[in-house]
């Protein structure tokens, strides 16, 4: 092995940049007793919504509250159908069963890994009937009415948001964006005529603030965005024993609180979002110049032109992901699989009987995708060493890797440009 370890993600360095700064938070919640509520959370939420262009902002305890209780606010009820994909994070799909919903999925796009919205046209065109007594669609599959879609911006590039919101508003479904990978990442929205932030289209958005993530907590946080002042007000209830004022419990709600120590460490590190985001940026744009010879063995992310996205994870696709792990760990390079199973073929949702095949687009992504090394702090030289043992792995294992072809092209008079659908 030449040189030190390169790990896949390292979060050692970052905050120890920050450390005096993290500190003095920790001591102004000691100096205040301040650790549930207060300041330090509204002040993040006031700052978190205006990062994401959005009204407001409700810190919660992670993402996958953040998503759960959403999906409450918003109005899914106990026997609705939610719809998703299968390459996300289980939390997605657990959020849509602990609200009482049954998750459903849709196949993703072959290049950008998230929702296509031909597949969620056809799912609501042939795999469901329209109620004639609700005006909602039911799933054929479940008997239940479908009431919410969550778009998942995966890897930190959002999903193709609207024709899928063209379609919500079609079938009267809600729209919440699961964006627990995409802080910051943005969508050129060709019905609004401009750049939206991740967390700022859909009724309400999720987000993590996992310690990995492109925003991390020094523990476990999240949030919900939304524009929608009666959701967010719900949202704060619900994390909240449904209190409306101390004691004071209008409806059940849950513990799903923000701690104020972690809204203190997220309002520090919103501050070097931007810059991390562009070094993400940067190191993106360096790997697909760095692996533009290995075009048939490795296939690298891609970026439609109405995308940018912020890398929380940087992945390839490859035929003989094994090898290439084997070979990176060998050369002490850290990497991931993000994620090795399709949701629909995963033991946990057994009962809900899919079988190999049902999405053939993900199954295929969940075996071939590689996550290589990406963190703000990641340096040229230490990416130059992963891109080498990357290029030799190639020549000594690789095997050639069917691309995925260019998806549709539509001018749009608007812009006067050409953008890939
Ligand atoms: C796509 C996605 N959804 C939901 C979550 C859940 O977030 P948390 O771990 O903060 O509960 C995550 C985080 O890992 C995620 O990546």
């Amino acid at each position: 092995m030449s040189g030190d370890r390169i790990p896949f993600l390292d979060l050692v360095t970052v905050h120890r940049e920050l450390e005096g700064e993290l500190i003095s938070v920790f001591k102004t919640a000691l100096d205040t007793a301040g650790f549930i509520g207060g300041p330090m959370v509204q002040e993040f939420e006031l700052d978190f919504a205006e990062f994401c262009e959005s009204r407001f902002c409700v810190g919660m305890a992670s993402g996958t509250d953040a998503l759960r209780l959403a999906l409450i606010a918003a109005g899914v009820r106990p026997g609705d159908t939610v719809v998703t994909v299968p390459l996300t994070f289980i939390a997605t799909t657990e959020a849509i069963s602990q609200a009482g919903a049954r998750p459903d999925f849709v196949d993703i796009d072959e290049r950008t890994y998230t929702m296509d919205p031909e597949k969620l046209r056809s799912y609501l065109k042939s795999e469901c009937v329209r109620s004639p007594q609700t005006d909602r669609v039911v799933s054929k599959r479940t008997g239940g009415p479908v009431t919410a879609v969550i778009p998942v911006h995966l890897y930190g590039q959002m999903a193709d948001m609207d024709p899928i919101l063209d379609l919500a508003t079609q079938y009267n479904l809600i729209v919440v964006e699961d964006a627990c990978q995409a802080h910051g990442a943005e969508y050129l929205s060709r019905r609004k005529g401009r750049w939206c932030k991740a967390g700022s289209m859909g009724r309400a958005a999720a987000f993590s603030f996992y310690p990995g993530k492109n925003l991390g907590a020094c523990g476990e946080a999240g949030a919900v965005t939304t524009d929608d002042e009666p959701l967010a007000r719900r949202c704060q209830m619900l994390r909240d024993h449904g209190q409306s004022r101390k004691y004071v419990h209008d409806i059940e709600g849950y513990n799903g609180r923000l701690d104020a120590i972690q809204a203190g460490v997220l309002r520090v590190k919103l501050r070097h979002l931007a810059k991390w985001n562009d070094q993400r940026q940067e190191r993106a744009r360096c790997y697909d110049e760095l692996l533009a010879g290995t075009e048939k063995t490795v296939v690298p992310p891609h970026v439609p032109s109405w995308s940018r996205p912020v890398y929380h994870l940087y992945v390839v696709r490859v035929g003989d992901r094994e090898g290439f792990q084997e070979d990176l760990a060998a050369a002490g390079i850290g990497t991931g699989i993000h994620y090795p199973i399709p949701l629909h073929l995963a033991k946990a949702y057994e009962g809900l009987g899919f079988r190999r095949g049902d999405f053939p687009v993900a199954e295929q992504a969940a075996s071939q995708v590689l996550s290589l090394p990406m963190f703000p702090g990641f340096s040229l030289e230490q990416q130059e060493r992963v891109v080498t043992c990357v290029v030799e792995s190639t020549k000594a294992t690789g095997q050639r890797i069917q691309v995925p072809k260019p998806t549709r092209r539509q001018i749009v008079p608007a812009y006067g440009e050409t953008v890939e659908l």
